[in-house]
């Protein structure tokens, strides 16, 4: 474990500043596909590198200046824009935290809500909820269910809390009580270093119209060791009413859920969620709207993948629908079956074969 993060953070460090997206070579490299990246787009890049890095104390790895790129473009259906990033490092990931901003095309603002398909989520486990929720509610965090950030919890046990980032992207900052509450990932390394002030692990989350979505996409097409239920909350291909956890999402108790639960990569835990709330309207929008989430897999074999995504009928976004050579690495932008947006890079590695 040691090894595999000393081998990240060397990669991430090494990164020139002419790379505008996440490194290309993930610490674990299994035969389909890797998370590298996952993103939003920021109103101001400034204001959200200042949440991330100055107030949750995440390491900044990379920011860039104003940037016209016309391959980025066609890449990202948006063409004639300009834009600038920033990454940072998750602790204990092998994959960063991709921040872009648009400027030259309009942009709308999207308000998140748990419930509706495409929403992402951003889990990051804290040492301290007492620690951080304090600091949240010094910066007074908008939370998802409108009330005020509660005090953290004992220790040894489970405290969350659900905050929008100034994208109106939605984040949990959970202290887990135990190694059981990691579910199928190992508990991290936790040390004073740098960007472990309070965060200490992250996770990502998705929802979906329908569970079996994300079986038949990041299963069967990306390979994920993932399976249907997330016990002990639900069984496997199973219906349960949210109960209290609705009240994290004000989401109606009686709501029903479903999950799809696993692992992204050795210790990346994914969680993907239906809930059959009758309201609920798919988060499908352009690329640089405020807010919306975008995640970067690093894959082996990109043209067997996208025979397989263009057999699954899903909505290719990259202009001319072919993958697009960008920073020397082949890429295409495409939308899962909730439409979330996903980007797919082939290793360099691979291309010289
Ligand atoms: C922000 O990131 C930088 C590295 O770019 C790091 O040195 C600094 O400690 C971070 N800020 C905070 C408040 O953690
Ligand atoms: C990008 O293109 C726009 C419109 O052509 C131009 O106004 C702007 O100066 C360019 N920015 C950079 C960083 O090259
Ligand atoms: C938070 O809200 C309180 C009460 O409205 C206000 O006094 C305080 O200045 C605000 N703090 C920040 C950082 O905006
Ligand atoms: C909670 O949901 C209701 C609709 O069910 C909505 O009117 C209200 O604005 C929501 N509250 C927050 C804080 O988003
Ligand atoms: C969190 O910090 C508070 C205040 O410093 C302390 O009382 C509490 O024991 C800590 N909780 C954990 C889980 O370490
Ligand atoms: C771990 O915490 C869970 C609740 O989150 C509890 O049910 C379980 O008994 C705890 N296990 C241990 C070994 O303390
Ligand atoms: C979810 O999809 C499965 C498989 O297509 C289908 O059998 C099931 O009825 C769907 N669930 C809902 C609530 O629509
Ligand atoms: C769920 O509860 C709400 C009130 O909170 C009610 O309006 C709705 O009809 C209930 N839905 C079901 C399926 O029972
Ligand atoms: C990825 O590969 C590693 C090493 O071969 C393996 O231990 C791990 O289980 C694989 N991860 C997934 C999510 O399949
Ligand atoms: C894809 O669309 C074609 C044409 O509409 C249809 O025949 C085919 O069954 C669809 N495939 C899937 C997997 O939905």
């Amino acid at each position: 474990m040691m090894t595999y993060t000393f081998i990240a953070l060397v990669t991430l460090f090494t990164t020139s500043d002419a790379s505008l997206l996440p490194p290309p070579v993930p610490a674990y490299r299994n035969l389909t596909a890797d998370p590298v990246s996952v993103g939003h787009a920021v109103r101001n890049l400034q204001t959200t590198v200042d949440f991330y890095n100055g107030t949750l104390g995440l390491v900044l790895l990379e920011q860039t200046e104003w940037r016209n790129d016309s391959a980025y473009g066609q890449l990202t259906a948006t063409t004639g824009a300009s834009y600038r990033q920033a990454i940072l490092a998750i602790p204990n990931q092998h994959w960063t935290l991709t921040l872009t901003e648009y400027q030259g095309l309009e942009r709308a603002e999207v308000k998140q809500r748990e419930q509706d398909p495409a929403d992402p989520g951003l889990t990051l486990t804290v040492k301290n909820s007492t620690t951080i929720n304090n600091v949240l509610s010094g910066i007074n965090a908008t939370t998802v269910n409108g009330e005020p950030v509660p005090a953290g919890g004992a220790a040894g046990t489970t405290s969350t809390v659900w905050v929008y980032d100034p994208d109106g992207y939605m984040v949990e900052l959970v202290q887990r009580s135990n190694a059981s509450d990691y579910f199928t990932v190992p508990e991290p390394t936790v040390t004073d270093g740098p960007g472990m002030t309070y965060v200490i692990r992250g996770q990502l989350d998705l929802t979906m119209e329908n569970y079996t979505q994300a079986l038949t996409f990041y299963h069967d097409i990306l390979d994920f060791d993932i399976a249907p239920g997330f016990e002990p909350l639900i069984g496997p291909d199973e219906y349960q009413q949210v109960g209290f956890i609705g009240s994290v999402f004000n989401i109606s108790s009686n709501t029903s859920w479903a999950a799809v639960t696993g692992n992204c990569d050795p210790v990346t835990r994914c969680e993907w969620y239906e809930y059959d709330d009758p309201d609920r309207v798919a988060l499908i929008y352009p690329v640089q709207d405020i807010g919306v989430g975008l995640t970067y897999y690093a894959v082996q074999n990109l043209d067997a993948i996208l025979n397989e995504v263009i057999a699954a009928n899903l909505t290719i976004v990259t202009e001319g629908g072919s993958p697009v050579v960008v920073n020397g690495m082949r890429s295409i932008l495409i939308r899962d079956p909730a439409g979330y947006l996903v980007m797919l890079e082939e290793e360099p590695a691979t291309i010289s074969l």
